[in-house]
């Protein structure tokens, strides 16, 4: 079974993945099992765009289920003699490779599922249009701070246009039907959210009685143009501090996410990061339970 983008997915499979991660999670260690059902299928991690959290949670999943992990660097890989990605799979196939997991600018991931039926797919980001494993250890953490994430209010802030997170999180945010969405960013960063209902550019506004703040970096290297919000106007009107959270959330009952890298100081102040309702870190641990969780279903149905 591949992951792909979460389209397939129900509130009921969201929550079937999230007790499968349950259960590898130890509390006493606040980490995640060695549990080697996976000992007889091997992992390829190809990654096209550079990765940190996602890459090695991958891998970290992956050994502790047993499974022995390959990475290939496509820069000293036969790609860069002409071979084709098509064709570099078919020979990761032949090799013996079971799963691939693809981070790449393009959408190459649904193709390459069309085209080996017999190599599991799953979809480690993709541009900016899908990275929904992020999405699922997204919802799993929210799910630990919060009973039913249906109806809380949730606020995304910073670079909405580039954001493959967004993305996958607007789409899973529908399927478990929650509403109260509100978007965040100057209007050069969120054309393709300028109808959104909830657009802000105010983000104390924006801030006011949400459950759930996400904030995002802006992604630089996506840009084909200097922003003409300067450096510290973006700060001013955007950064997410300590200070503005609790006077414009107006509760203390609301947690503060960022799917990483961070750039502290840009979208976020450092006083942020060791607040009780940073999850930050709690994002990372929990990529590791829910790739477990993935590569199980994945591969053991
Ligand atoms: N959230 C995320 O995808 O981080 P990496 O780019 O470090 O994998």
């Amino acid at each position: 079974m591949n992951l792909l983008n979460l389209s397939h997915f129900k509130t009921a499979d969201f929550e079937d993945l999230f007790k499968l991660a349950d259960n590898f999670y130890l509390a006493e260690s606040d980490s995640f099992k060695q549990d080697q059902i996976l000992a007889d299928k091997k992992l390829l991690n190809l990654f096209f765009e550079p990765s940190t959290r996602t890459k090695l949670s991958f891998e970290v999943a992956a050994s502790n289920l047993g499974m022995t992990v390959f990475s290939l660097d496509a820069i000293s890989s036969s790609l860069t003699k002409g071979e084709s990605l098509e064709d570099t799979i078919e020979v990761a196939l032949n090799i013996g490779i079971d799963a691939c997991v693809i981070r790449h600018k393009d959408s190459v991931v649904h193709d390459l599922a069309d085209r080996f039926p017999d190599m599991v797919f799953i979809n480690a980001g993709e541009g900016s249009i899908a990275h929904p494993s992020q999405t699922l250890l997204d919802l799993f953490t929210i799910r630990q701070s919060f009973d039913d994430l249906s109806k809380l209010s949730y606020l995304v802030v910073g670079d909405l246009d580039h954001s493959r997170v967004l993305a996958s999180f607007l789409e899973g945010l529908n399927i478990v039907g929650a509403n109260k969405i509100t978007l965040c960013s100057p209007a050069e960063l969120g054309k393709k959210y300028a109808d959104f209902p909830n657009f802000e550019e105010d983000l104390n506004s924006a801030l006011d009685g949400k459950d759930v703040v996400m904030a995002l970096r802006i992604q630089h290297e996506r840009l084909d143009h200097a922003l003409s919000i300067s450096g510290e106007e973006y700060i001013s009107k955007f950064q997410i501090n300590h200070q503005r959270l609790l006077d414009a959330i107006g509760s203390d009952r609301f947690i503060l996410m960022h799917p990483g890298p961070v750039n502290y100081g840009i979208e976020l102040h450092a006083d942020v990061r060791n607040q009780p309702y940073c999850k930050i870190n709690t994002q990372v641990r929990n990529g590791v339970g829910i790739r477990m969780a993935i590569l199980t279903k994945a591969l053991l149905t």
